[in-house]
């Protein structure tokens, strides 16, 4: 075989190996980590306790209480259990508190909100949401 034939067919091998390795690559890995199993509790109770009655996750859900896909990077854990567990009287009622939780409770939702806060969502919810003047 021609020496050239012989080094274009060498150089096209080598190159569907890397390309084959990078599908593998991009497919599989440790970066795919698994659910933590107190985030998946925590989405449990989120959808037991009907949250997105009037909140929105990836968009979905309530619009009167604000997007909470990225709410534990703005609270973090501390300001979310305070909030969650003595819950303030929801601006515009006069009395209505907003819904209280048990320690446990705001403990597994914080855990699910500390994985979806994690979650690449190319910058959404969009800033500044109208409840951004809220606190
Ligand atoms: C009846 C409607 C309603 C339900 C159900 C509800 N919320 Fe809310 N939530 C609101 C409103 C309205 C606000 C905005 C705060 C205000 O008006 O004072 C809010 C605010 C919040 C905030 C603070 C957000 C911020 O940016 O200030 C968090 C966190 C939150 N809710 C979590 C939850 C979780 C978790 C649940 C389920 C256990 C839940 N909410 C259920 C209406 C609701």
């Amino acid at each position: 075989m021609d020496f050239r034939l012989k080094g274009f067919l060498a150089a096209m091998l080598a190159s569907l190996a890397v390309f084959s390795w990078l599908i593998y690559y991009s497919t599989t890995g440790d970066r795919l980590k698994p659910i933590p199993a107190d985030a998946k509790q925590g989405k449990r109770i989120f959808q037991q306790k009907a949250c997105v009655e009037c909140h929105t996750v990836f968009g979905n859900g309530g619009y009167s209480g604000g997007d909470l896909t990225k709410i534990y990077g703005k609270f973090g854990s501390e300001g979310l259990k305070d909030y969650l567990t003595h819950p303030p009287v929801i601006s515009g009622a006069k009395q209505r508190r907003h819904e209280h939780l048990t320690k446990e409770e705001a403990d597994g939702i914080i855990a699910y909100f500390d994985f979806i806060n994690l979650i690449n969502t190319i910058e959404w919810p969009p800033r500044p949401m109208p409840d951004d003047k809220i606190r």
